[in-house]
């Protein structure tokens, strides 16, 4: 049974360390296929060192485009790898560009598809990654689905066939990196009790800038109130906001999932437009102020943990300042082993074939 993982960007790295751990403990053999979507170490080796994801057999170096540019590069270097790889399966997690092409790719050369994290929706057809999910889910084959929600949006549009509901990966990948956080580091406890952990990338906040401005003005004002508000920034984040630099925000280089997680599990709160993060924020007990308008991690919001704040200044002031806590019991994305069950029912198709 072989299969290839398709993958490029952070996000998808991080639910990689999970997999490829159950792959290799499930006796799977696997190769990597990196996109180079994301390509600077702080972006993308950093993930891979610490998740001890194997190295990539191929990577494509496509880089940085227009989205139907990066994803048509990424088809054609694709076309290449997966026929010499004749895998069993195509492996792609997420919703990004990478996803999307290596999802096509594999349709198109008749490769079976597994989708991890299909089924999500946040009903926002404006963002890629809405765009690159439902596209994805409509070629896969096997739909490893993270909640009962997932399950129910895919049959809403028809989707019953294939569908497996497993759990969240990131929660596999979280529980690694805590056994690996042993104690509270320096970060853990300087400022923890008033600090505030923020990230923004999405191009809905980074690329408008009024709501740019909005944020910022949110963080700023946060910082005057003499909360530690962290903002470590994504490359792009950082083209936008070039020349601000308030005296009351520590902006930081984009870190490491480990680092990202000891800062933010005991944080007074977190504000970001990451989907990962939200999940991450919810399974650790930290309330989680989200920069959007919808989520497509509505079980967060219903319990309490969640609130959508899209970029309302004071409503970020509000929420982050006095943060709301939600329900004690946090289990809506299942139980731990989600990667293990992907896996296992991979190893079973591959047995069925
Ligand atoms: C992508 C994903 C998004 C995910 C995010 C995590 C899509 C559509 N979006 O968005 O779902 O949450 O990754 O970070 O795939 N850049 C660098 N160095 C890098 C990577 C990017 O400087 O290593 C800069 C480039 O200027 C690039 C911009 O960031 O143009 C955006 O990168 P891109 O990969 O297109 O999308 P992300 O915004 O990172």
């Amino acid at each position: 049974m072989r299969i290839v993982t398709v993958l490029g960007a952070r996000p998808q790295f991080v639910k990689a360390g999970a997999l490829s751990r159950a792959y290799a403990a499930a006796g799977l053999d696997e190769l990597i296929v990196h996109t180079g979507q994301h390509y600077d170490p702080g972006m993308s080796d950093v993930f891979f060192n610490e998740l001890e994801i194997p190295k990539p057999w191929r990577h494509l170096g496509i880089g940085s485009h227009s989205a139907p540019v990066q994803t048509g590069r990424m088809l054609q270097e694709l076309d290449d790898a997966l026929r010499e790889a004749a895998p069993d399966v195509v492996v792609v997690p997420g919703d990004t560009n990478s996803t999307l092409a290596g999802a096509l790719a594999a349709a198109q050369l008749g490769l079976p598809v597994a989708h991890v994290e299909a089924g999500l929706r946040s009903f926002n057809r404006a963002m890629p990654e809405e765009r690159n999910r439902v596209l994805t889910d409509h070629v896969a084959d096997a739909l490893y689905a993270p909640s009962q929600r997932a399950v129910q949006w895919l049959a809403a549009e028809g989707i019953v066939t294939g569908v497996e509901l497993v759990g969240d990966v990131m929660r596999d990948v979280l529980d690694w990196q805590l056994s690996r956080l042993v104690g509270p580091t320096s970060q853990d406890t300087v400022n923890a009790v008033d600090r505030v952990v923020v990230t923004i990338h999405r191009p809905l906040n980074t690329d408008n800038p009024e709501r740019l401005r909005r944020i910022l003005r949110a963080l700023d004002k946060l910082g005057a109130l003499g909360l530690d508000v962290v903002l470590p920034l994504h490359p792009r984040t950082r083209t936008r906001i070039e020349g601000w630099s308030p005296p009351t925000v520590r902006v930081v280089e984009p870190m490491g999932h480990r680092e990202l997680l000891s800062l933010v599990r005991t944080a007074r709160a977190v504000i970001t437009d990451s989907g990962g993060i939200q999940k991450e924020a919810y399974w650790l007990g930290v309330p989680c102020i989200t920069l959007r308008a919808e989520t497509e991690w509505v079980e967060t919001v219903e319990e309490g943990w969640n609130v959508l704040v899209d970029a309302d200044t004071d409503a970020i002031v509000r929420g982050a300042s006095s943060p709301a806590h939600g329900c004690v019991v946090r289990e809506a994305y299942g139980a731990p082993g989600s990667a293990a069950r992907i896996a296992q029912h991979l190893r079973n198709l591959g047995s069925s074939s």
